[in-house]
């Protein structure tokens, strides 16, 4: 069983897909993902056999995560609280729990000699498979273990494959931003260039079009807000596509220049945002994430209702904006008033909670010791 959590974008969402820095952080909302054995071969969603046309980022982590070798196989059952089509990352917590149960599953083979990790299987029981980078080896077992649960479990794994699945689900269009907060938690920062060697964690490229994107991923570690500080979230209660909102912006940019000019500044002030969030100058990122707000309703992504919330926020809050995709789903408050602030928000027709930000990654809640899976 492993769980991941959803996000809210503190800046630069769209901007981001365009290879513009962003910050994000991990919320209390979770998915969870549960694996049973069962006799019948393959992966199974609620004991129903995976069909790759309606579960297309599933049927790929099945197929990079589960080989035909397994002798058993498993059901998947999802419970989540992450409200779906509402900007909170849904998809990508799905992803990256899927992943990290299948990875916990299915386990890795460990070189003994460094301890290094591989693809593989055993093929016979006496020699593994090893992918040693591009290179096909072939490996006693005796030099090899196999190991499961937590011990075969990686944030970074888990969050490039989701991303890869994320981007399967986008029409081709996806950040790694939603996959890399959910796998590792925490305060999240994207960028094209490396802004800090101690906080940067991979580099990541994925073709976009006729374009490459390349996007440096940095885990800043948790968030600390001032004392007295929160983040209302207010949904709409409308559901807004991921895909939809984001192919809106790809056609709306190749005939209006202003788009392009509006992301330019979203990039600007995620830097400012940043520099906010180190400092704990509470004024200024409220400020902010208000001016990120006005350049994502530039772009096209806001809704009636998203600008009818945001401001009833604004008189008792720091700042407010849309996050995620847009179009419908969530917007965000940082205030020193949650009550004044959610009640207005109410009263405006939305529904609020009150978020924990910079919560855990995806991780393992239980798993059986030696893992349930055999292979031939
Ligand atoms: C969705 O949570 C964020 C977007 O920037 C899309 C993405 O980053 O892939 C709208």
């Amino acid at each position: 069983m492993a769980s991941a959590p959803g996000k809210v974008v503190l800046f630069g969402e769209h901007a981001v897909v365009y290879g513009h820095p962003a910050i994000s952080t991990s919320i209390s909302q979770r998915t969870t993902v549960t694996l049973r054995p069962i006799e019948e071969r393959g992966v199974h969603l609620n004991r129903v056999k995976i069909n790759p046309a309606r579960h297309p980022h599933l049927a790929y982590l099945v197929g990079r995560l589960w080989n035909g070798s397994m002798t058993t196989g498993v059901d998947m059952s999802v419970q989540s609280d992450v409200p779906r089509g509402a900007g909170l990352g849904s998809s990508a917590a799905f992803a990256v729990a899927s992943a990290t149960a299948l990875r916990a599953a299915s386990g890795r083979w460990v070189d003994a000699d460094n301890g290094a990790w591989h693809e593989g299987y055993a093929s016979d029981g006496s020699e593994v498979e090893l992918f040693r980078g591009e290179e096909r080896v072939h490996q006693r077992t005796d030099t090899s273990a196999r190991v499961y649960g937590q011990a075969a479990v990686s944030a970074e794994e888990a969050s490039l494959l989701g991303h890869v699945a994320e981007a399967l689900s986008q029409e081709g269009r996806a950040s790694p931003m939603d996959t890399m907060t959910s796998a590792f938690g925490g305060l999240v920062m994207l960028s094209n260039r490396v802004e800090d060697a101690s906080t940067w964690v991979m580099k990541r490229t994925m073709p976009m079009g006729d374009e490459q994107r390349t996007w440096d991923l940095h885990h800043l570690g948790g968030l600390h807000l001032e004392d007295g500080l929160s983040l209302v979230v207010g949904h709409t209660g409308i559901n807004a596509p991921t895909t939809q909102m984001v192919a809106g912006v790809a056609s709306r940019r190749v005939s209006d220049p202003g788009i392009d000019e509006a992301m330019q500044a979203i990039a600007g002030l995620v830097h400012r945002g940043l520099d906010a969030l180190k400092s704990g100058d509470s004024e200024t990122l409220g400020r902010t994430m208000t001016e990120n707000h006005l350049l994502l309703r530039r772009i096209g992504v806001s809704h009636p209702k998203l600008e009818a919330l945001v401001s009833a926020a604004l008189p008792t809050a720091l700042g407010a904006k849309l996050t995620g995709a847009g179009g419908g789903g969530c917007m965000i408050a940082l205030t020193r008033d949650s009550k004044a602030t959610s009640e207005a928000i109410e009263l405006a027709g939305g529904r609020t909670w009150i978020t924990e930000l910079g919560t855990p990654g995806a991780h393992l809640e239980a798993w059986p010791e030696g893992g349930f899976v055999h292979r031939i």
